[in-house]
This record gives C-alpha cells, structure tokens and sequence, in this order.
C-alpha cells in the first residue's frame, strides 16, 4: 500500500474509524484486534501533531438485535442501551481513544440515511422490484438465511442453511432448499413475495474501478475487488420487510432500511453528534470531512469479512448521494487463537472482559502490535508466544534500558543527565531508523515497526552491557563516562519511547513523568536531552504472570460435558456405550419456561419449580439452587427431560428433569434454547 507523503507543518485532518461492533453480543477479542490496530495508528498520527478524529459506535438495528431483545423480554432500545455500554467499558479497559462511540440507532443517523437515500432516490438511483422469500407464518416474519435450514438443492445434505451447503459448497438462495424449517419456530416456511428497495450498484462499476486503483486499499484487497467487479455487479438490496428493527424508509409502507445501509453512515452519525456535543470546542467541520472535494481524510479499518460492503456499497452510496470517497481502506485477517480459529466449544473465545479481569492490556496492544499489517492474513495470539515475547521484549529489553540507567543518574549525578553525547555515531543510527518507523507506522505495517524499535532496543542494551556502568562507577577516574553512558541510555529509551507511545500509552504516562520533559510528541525523538533533571524512577511494567494466563482462559472454557443434574452420580457405562438414534428420540426433550421457583426447605441444593411445558404444568425439583437465585429464574425458558418416570422425593415429585450443565456448585449453567423457541416445543 502506498500512502501520502508526509509534509512537515501541515497538519492533516484525519477521521479514522474501526468498523462498528454488533450491538447483539459482547466483544471478543478478535473485535480487539481491530481496535487496537486502529487506536495505534489514531494515536501514532496524533504524536505526529495531526488533527485526528477516531470515531465508532454500536450498530444497533437489524433482526438478531430485535429477536434477542425479544427472547429477553425487553425492548430492542434497553438490550442495546445496555450492550453498548459493556462496549465502552472494554473498549476503555483496552486504552482505545475514540473520540466519540454513538450508536446507529440514533436521531443523527436516522436524519442522514434519510437524506442519503432521498438524494439516491431523487438522482434515479433507487429501483423496486419483487422478491420472493421464505416467509415463517408463526412469526410473522421474513426469514434470513440463516434462520432456515433444509437440505441441499445440490447435494441433499441435510441440516444446511438457507445461503450455502457446508457439504458440497453449493451457493444458493434459500427458497431452493428442500425441507425447509424456519429456525425460529420450527414450522415450515413458506414462500411470499413482497416489494424491495434496491440500490444501482451496477452503475458505479467504473467509478469503484477508479477509486480501486487508487491508494485506497492494499494490492490484496485490490485484487479481491477486481473479481467482484468483473464478476459484475448486482442491485443491491437496502429494505426489509417489517417487523424489522430498524429506520423506516421514508414514504413507504412498512419497509426499513437494511442494517448495512444505515450501518456506515454511523461514522457520519457519530461525527455529528461528536460535533454537536464533546467534540464542539474542537471546531470541527462536517462537511469538510464529507464534501466531494475534501482535503481531509476518511480511513476505514475493517476485518477482511466485511470489505465488501466498505468497499464496493459505501463507496458507492457515497459517490451517489454527492459525498467524497473513503482515502483508504485498510482491512485485516482474523484472530485466531493457539492456531485455531476463536471458538466457545474449544474455549478459546475470550471476551475482552474476561482478559481484562485477568491481565494487563498493554501486554495485548503490544502482542497485537507486534504482528499488525495490512494483509488479510488471520493473526495468530498464541499463549507461549505472547507470554514470552512480552515479557522478553518490554520487560527484559525495554524497561531494562531505563532500570539500568536511572539509579546512576539518581544515585551519583543528582538526577541530572550529562551535558554530551557520549556516544554519537550510535546516537545517529536510532535517528537514521527514525524515518523508517514512521514510515512503516503510517503504512500500517505496524509488526514491522516494532521489530525496528525492538532492533534498537537490543543496540541500547548492547551499548550499556559492554560499557558496564557497574563496574566503570567503581574506577574514579570513569565516573564521568559512567555519567555520559546512562544518560544516552535514559535518551535511547526516551527515543523508542516515542516511538512505542501509540502502543503503550499508560507505560508512556509513566515515562513521562519520570523524564520530566512534558508529553511525548514525535518530534522528541530528534531531541537529546543534555543537563536535564530527571525524577525519581518509578516501576514501568510488571512481567505477565502466567498463572493469570491460565486463569483468564480457564474462564473462557466453556462449562464441562453436560451433566444430568448436577448432584446425580454418572450412569454406570453400558458395554456398548453408543445410543441408537431410535434410544434417544425416545427421550422426550421439551422447551419449558419456569412460571415459578422457591427453595426446599431442608434440601440446601434444590429448587422447586413449576413449569409451563406447553400442555399443562409440572413439578420439578432441580439441584440448581447453589448456582440460582429462584426470582432469577421465573420467566426463562429451559429444556427439559418431559418424559422421565416421575420420581417420589421427601418434598413432593418430581416430575422431569432440567438440563444443565457444569460441575455443581456454581458452576451450573442451564441450558436454554434460543429465542423464538415456546413451552411445549420438542428438543431435538
Ligand atoms: N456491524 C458490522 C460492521 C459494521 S461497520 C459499518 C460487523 N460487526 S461485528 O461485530 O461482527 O464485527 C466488528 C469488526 O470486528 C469487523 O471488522 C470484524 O471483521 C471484526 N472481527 C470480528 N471477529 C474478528 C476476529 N476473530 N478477528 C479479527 N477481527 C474480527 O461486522
Ligand atoms: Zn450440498
């Protein structure tokens, strides 16, 4: 990728955004990724004395926001009221600077996807046409793809999603499958036409051309573009039927906008409200931001998943509603973890919560720093390697260089550092290096960038290694070299430093303070500082303990095997320990929802509850009580083992069995089924 030259002195206005999370879940790890790839180089232009404004927020609308909300019983409004503020709270807890995080689903961007489209509209560039779709009749709703199953059109496999066959690759559309069964109600859907709204994207095919060929996106993401476009492009879909959660597209009946429509122009959103409300005093211009003929930039960065629609949709959207185009696109792979891709089942989903509970977050800014690029290649965060590449590099060569240097500058000169260089021609090849890690700090070649910094990080404990302050102090006549030598030390880490700032903010606060020379800008690095008073020094960062490594993804495991409940002991092992499909069908599995619950008297483990099983009410006793507050069980739905031979307890019987999971006492976790599912529902 190439990018624009750099001229001193003139600021460039920058608004950069990472892509906006999903307002139905929480963020993992890999969203983490993404952000601290965008914050390091937010926060590297800022070094740079450039006008940055780093943007983000919540995409709010679409149908698993509206589904999940309602499995919760709440509206859709409190459940992303509520996600996006465990949102910030991580995104904080990772040191990432937004400078405004708003939520698609507000009155800034409701006014502007109105306006963008009835500008697309007035221009002729909005068509309507019939649709067909797989329609749930229970529901009351269209279904996405992946709300069917069925079997293959192709192949016949069964148990395949509505848009491709994971048995023979097949794409196709969901109204193809054969058998379909509508997920969110079991039912069989049935065809429906209804009226949509597209986008003429065929007609942008040359411009996107263009804007392709320009520095906007990485040879790679080039090429990948070049296919689609000569694969030829499509109208592109933008309404959904209600009920939808979303904005409704003006002058039409019960259709709304498509969560990918609005979902972008959440970054103009949020830099209207940033604008209107924090951002006010920084006189900020929104349309020199968004003008055709913006000087400012606009840089996207993305996951490699989503390039499509930054890439072919917006750019597009924006080039027909008059707006400048995205000045770059940088996408990224995926985190994988120990080599494998994040998964629940194989516990290697960790939430952004769950690290921080656990460790520090610069150790992963700077693990995820260190392998940054612009490629679309998945990156892997393996645990040995973290472990000891951060301990390794910011521990053993980093901080190093400082403990090494500062007791001597304390110690014998007074906190004072040394009037010369003492060492110039070594002084002169970190300056040498210093173009090159900007350089590749803009590029987006941030792992390159550290391997650099880290190269001269060894040079400066080399220098200090072979000069032996600790010894040299000792010879009366070497104090002054002693003096000259730390103090380069103290200048070398002040230099990379600066460079590591974007990546370690809070470790540079604290360097900060301890040089003494005001905060860290770019341009520090060029300066040596002669006859200057450091203060005290003070511990910059602790090594990784790797028992809180372990602990962190012990709490990312997923609960054990299921266990029938959880006091009972386990079945002794038939011979044979397989079940045939016609044994286990036999077990009547059923959605239950819990109407009430109350302890057992003297059972300390149990709960009674009383269950809605579709066809009447049941009694069941559980051993959940360790693991469940019984007020925080009314109202959910579990599964249930409906055709179990009652059982005569002290208390009463039992009449089923509740499933969960885990090893007893708080580590019970029930199972539930997902939203759209009802009482008496059979579990299959
Ligand atoms: N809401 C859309 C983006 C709309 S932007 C106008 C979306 N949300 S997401 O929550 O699914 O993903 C947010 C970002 O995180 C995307 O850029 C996605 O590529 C990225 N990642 C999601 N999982 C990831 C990994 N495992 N690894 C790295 N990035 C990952 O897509
Ligand atoms: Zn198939």
């Amino acid at each position: 990728m190439h990018f624009r030259p750099f001229v001193l002195n003139t600021p460039r206005n920058i608004l950069v955004t990472s892509a906006l999370p999903y307002a139905n879940g929480e963020l993992h790890l890999g969203n983490m990724l993404e952000h601290v790839y965008t914050d390091v180089w937010a926060r590297f232009q800022r070094l740079r004395g450039h006008e940055v404004v780093y943007l983000c927020a919540d995409d709010a609308h679409g149908t698993p926001t509206m589904l999940r909300a309602e499995s919760e019983g709440v509206e859709p409004e409190a459940l992303i009221g509520g996600l996006r503020n465990a949102h910030v709270r991580d995104l904080q807890g990772f040191l990432i600077s937004h400078d405004n995080y708003h939520t698609t689903h507000s009155s800034e961007n409701q006014e502007i996807v109105e306006t963008i489209y009835l500008r697309l509209r007035d221009a002729g560039l909005i068509t309507t046409g019939e649709v067909e779709q797989l329609y749930d009749e229970e529901k009351g709703l269209f279904l996405a793809d992946r709300y069917v199953k069925g079997n293959c059109p192709r192949c016949g496999l069964a148990d395949q999603y509505g848009d491709n066959c994971e048995g023979c690759g097949a794409s196709y559309e969901a109204t193809e499958l054969l058998h379909p069964v509508s997920t969110l109600s079991g039912k069989t859907p049935v065809k429906r036409t209804s009226t949509h709204y597209f986008f003429d994207l065929p007609k942008f095919t040359q411009r996107l051309r263009d804007w392709t060929a320009s520095d906007a996106v990485s040879g790679e993401v080039a090429n990948k573009l070049a296919e689609w476009l000569d694969a030829g492009l499509k109208p592109w879909d933008i309404s959904r039927d209600g009920p939808y959660f979303g904005f409704p597209i003006p002058e039409t009946e019960d259709k709304y906008f498509y969560v990918w429509m609005d979902a972008p122009i959440g970054y103009m959103a949020s830099l209207r409200n940033y604008i209107n409300g924090a951002g006010k005093a920084r006189g900020i211009d929104f349309d020199s931001f968004w003008n055709e003929d913006s000087s400012s930039e606009v840089v996207h960065f993305v996951g490699k998943d989503i390039i499509y629609f930054h890439a072919l949709f917006w750019p597009a959207v924006l080039a027909g509603a008059g707006f400048r185009a995205p000045s770059r696109v940088v996408a990224h792979g995926f985190l994988t973890v120990n080599g494998v891709k994040m998964s629940k089942s194989r516990g290697t989903f960790v939430l952004a919560e769950t690290y921080l509970k656990h460790l520090d977050p610069e150790y992963l800014r700077y693990y995820f720093a260190s392998k940054l690029n612009p490629s679309i290649a998945d990156i892997d965060l393996n645990l040995d390697d973290f472990l000891n590449r951060v301990n390794a590099d910011l521990v053993g060569k980093l901080v190093n260089i400082a403990s090494r240097c500062a007791r001597f500058i304390e110690k014998n000169f007074d906190h004072m550092l040394a009037a010369e260089i003492h060492d110039a021609e070594l002084w002169q090849a970190f300056q040498a290096s210093r173009q090159t890690i900007a350089d590749y700090f803009e590029s987006c070649e941030v792992g390159k960038a550290v391997r650099e910094i880290m190269a001269l990080a060894d040079r400066a404990n080399q220098y200090i290694t072979r000069h032996e302050p600790w010894n040299l102090i000792k010879q009366g006549d070497k104090v002054e070299a002693v003096h000259g030598i730390c103090s380069q030390g103290i200048n070398m880490f002040r230099f990379l430093m600066v460079c590591l700032k974007p990546v370690l903010p809070e470790t540079a606060a604290r360097v900060e303070e301890f040089i003494n020379a005001g905060p860290l800008q770019w341009h520090d690095s060029a300066e040596y500082l002669r006859s200057h008073r450091i203060n005290q020094f003070v511990p910059l960062m602790r090594r990784m303990d790797k028992k809180a490594l372990m602990r962190m993804m012990d709490d990312s495991k997923p609960p054990d095997a299921p266990e029938s409940e959880a006091a009972q002991p386990a079945p002794k092992q038939a011979k044979d320990a397989h079940v045939s499909l016609d044994e286990f069908l036999r077990i009547d599995l059923r959605v239950a929802k819990v109407l009430a619950a109350e302890p057992v008297e003297d059972a300390d483990k149990l709960l009674r509850l009383t269950l809605d099983v579709g066809d009447g009410t049941r009694n069941v006793f559980a051993g959940i009580k360790s693991a469940y507050a019984p007020d925080s069980l009314v109202g959910r739905q579990v599964v249930v083992v409906a055709n179990l031979a009652p059982r005569e307890m002290r208390f009463g019987t039992s009449e089923g069995m509740v499933l969960a999971a885990g090893e007893g006492g708080k580590e019970i976790f029930l199972l539930s089924p997902d939203s759209g599912a009802e009482p008496g529902m059979r579990v299959r």
